[in-house]
């Protein structure tokens, strides 16, 4: 993993998608929710936001919501857009899927920020090629499932994967 981790400071992860209304919520609500029960919550800063604007300040879709409610999870992160700083800022930025990571890379500006940028999918342990969490917006509620699914099993190795790379410094 490119990403450094400094000694004695929050690592920061930021998830983004489109809207930040769906996807990325409910990463950021469910990685959340993995740090804290396996004690890790002063060692992390977890965020989310969208690559557009439409939704700006609002509460995640409310099938969203209730899907993760169903899980006990409660998303209270209202969604807002990424900026250029925040690729300074976070040590980590997780695209929801392939285009999330295309807009991502355009806003970089630096070789630094570049690296910061990584699919999220490429840490789940059933892709099986697959790069994108589908989006969910226009479709059922099994879409909203199947997104919990994926960032769930995939926060559990996010979290393994970043907490070995702390390990080796
Ligand atoms: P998200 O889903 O990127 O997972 O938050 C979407 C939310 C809103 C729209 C598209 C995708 N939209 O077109 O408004």
């Amino acid at each position: 993993m490119a990403t450094m981790i400094k000694e004695n400071k929050k690592f920061k992860v930021i998830f983004v998608c489109l809207g930040n209304i769906c996807r990325s919520p409910v990463a950021h609500g469910v990685f959340e929710d993995i740090v804290n029960k396996a004690g890790f919550s002063n060692d992390f800063e977890i965020d989310s936001a969208g690559t557009a604007a439409y939704h700006q300040g609002e509460m995640a879709d409310r099938r969203m919501r209730e899907t993760a409610r169903g899980h006990n999870i409660e998303i209270t992160h209202l969604a807002r857009k990424i900026k250029k700083e925040d690729l300074d800022y976070f040590d980590m930025v997780l695209a929801m899927d392939s285009q999330n990571l295309f807009d991502l890379q355009s806003l970089a500006q630096n070789k630094e920020q570049l690296e910061k940028i990584i699919l999220f999918r490429t840490y789940d342990p059933l892709a099986n090629g697959q790069e994108d969490v589908p989006d969910p917006y226009y479709g059922g509620s099994e879409g909203f499932e199947n997104v919990y699914y994926i960032v769930s099993r995939t926060g559990k190795i996010l979290l393994d994967k970043i907490n070995e790379n702390k390990a080796l410094r």
